[in-house]
C-alpha cells in the first residue's frame, strides 16, 4: 500500500486526477471503476478541465461502484444522475459503456447482471475509490465478507446519516444498495483511493495502519499489490508511521 499525502484537498484531488489522466494517455481503451461522492467531485472537474485540453475518454469503458435500491435513473440522488452531472455529460466517453448497477430494478437480478457485464468486460485497470467515515468502500459496510461480490446491502446508520443532507425534508433515503463487494473491488489491476478532510482520519488509520478486518471493509486494500491512497493533511492526521509516507506529487505511481 502506498500512502500519499497531499498539504490539503484540492492538492489531494488534483494529484488523483493527475493519476487518472496520465492512465488514460498511456492506455486509451482503459476500464476505469469510478466512484461517487463529495471527495469525488473536484477530480471529476479536474477530469474535465483536462478533457478541453485535450485528453479522451471515447475509447475507455467505466464501471460504477454503486447505487440506491429504488431510485429511478434520473433522481437527483441517484448516482445515475450524479454522474451525468459531475462527469458523463461534460465528457467524450460512450454512453454505451458506462456501467452503473441498475437501482430500479430487482436488486438480485441487477448485482447478478453486473458480475456478468464485469467478467466480459473487466477486469478494471484502475478502480477509483473514496473511503466512508466507518471504513466502508463502495457500499460495503462494516461487517461485510471481505470475500464479498456484488450485491444488495443494507446501509449503515452511520451511512444514512452522512447521506441524509442529500434528500429533501420529506423524502426517506434509500436505506438499500447494489454494490461491487470487496472481493470484486480488489480484483482491479490497481487501486487508487482518495481520503480528505478530518471526518475520514479515523478511517484512514485503520484501513492503512490498523488489522485486516471485515470490522473496516478499506483494510482489505493492504492485500492489494497495487494500492495507492492519497490523503490530505487533516486526513491524514491520525497516521502513526509518518516516516512511512510520501508527499502527493508528479504523476504516474
Ligand atoms: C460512492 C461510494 C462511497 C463513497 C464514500 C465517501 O460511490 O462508493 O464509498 O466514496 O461514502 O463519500 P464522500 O466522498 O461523500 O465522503
Amino acid at each position: 500500500m502506498r500512502v500519499l499525502i497531499a498539504p490539503d484537498g484540492a492538492a489531494a484531488a488534483e494529484a488523483t486526477a493527475a493519476r487518472i489522466a496520465a492512465r488514460l494517455e498511456a492506455a486509451p481503451a482503459s476500464v476505469l471503476g469510478l466512484a461517487t461522492g463529495g471527495t469525488m467531485e473536484p477530480v471529476y472537474a479536474a477530469l474535465i478541465d483536462r478533457h478541453r485540453q485535450g485528453l479522451s475518454f471515447a475509447q475507455a469503458t467505466s464501471f460504477n461502484l454503486d447505487e440506491y435500491v429504488g431510485l429511478a435513473g434520473d433522481h437527483p440522488q441517484s448516482y445515475r444522475r450524479y454522474m451525468r452531472e459531475h462527469l458523463f455529460g461534460e465528457i467524450d466517453i460512450d454512453p454505451a459503456r458506462c456501467f452503473i448497477p441498475r437501482g430500479d430494478i430487482d436488486p438480485e437480478k441487477a448485482a447478478e447482471g453486473y458480475e456478468a457485464e464485469l467478467s466480459r468486460l473487466g477486469p478494471i485497470d484502475l478502480q477509483l475509490l473514496g473511503l466512508g467515515r466507518n471504513g466502508h468502500i463502495g457500499f460495503n459496510e462494516p461487517t461485510s465478507s471481505l470475500a464479498s461480490r456484488t450485491r444488495c446491502v443494507r446501509l449503515s446508520a452511520s451511512t444514512l446519516e452522512a447521506n441524509r443532507r442529500f434528500f429533501d425534508g420529506g423524502e426517506t433515503p434509500p436505506t438499500t444498495a447494489v454494490t461491487m463487494g470487496v472481493a470484486t473491488i480488489i480484483e482491479a489491476r490497481e487501486i487508487l483511493l482518495l481520503a480528505v478532510g478530518a471526518e475520514k482520519a479515523q478511517a484512514v488509520q485503520a484501513m492503512v495502519e490498523g488489522p485486516v478486518t471485515a470490522i473496516c471493509p478499506a483494510s482489505a486494500l493492504q492485500f492489494h499489490e497495487r494500492a495507492t491512497i492519497v490523503l490530505d493533511a487533516a486526513a491524514a492526521a491520525r497516521l502513526e508511521y509518518r516516516e512511512r509516507y510520501e508527499p502527493a506529487g508528479g504523476t504516474a505511481p
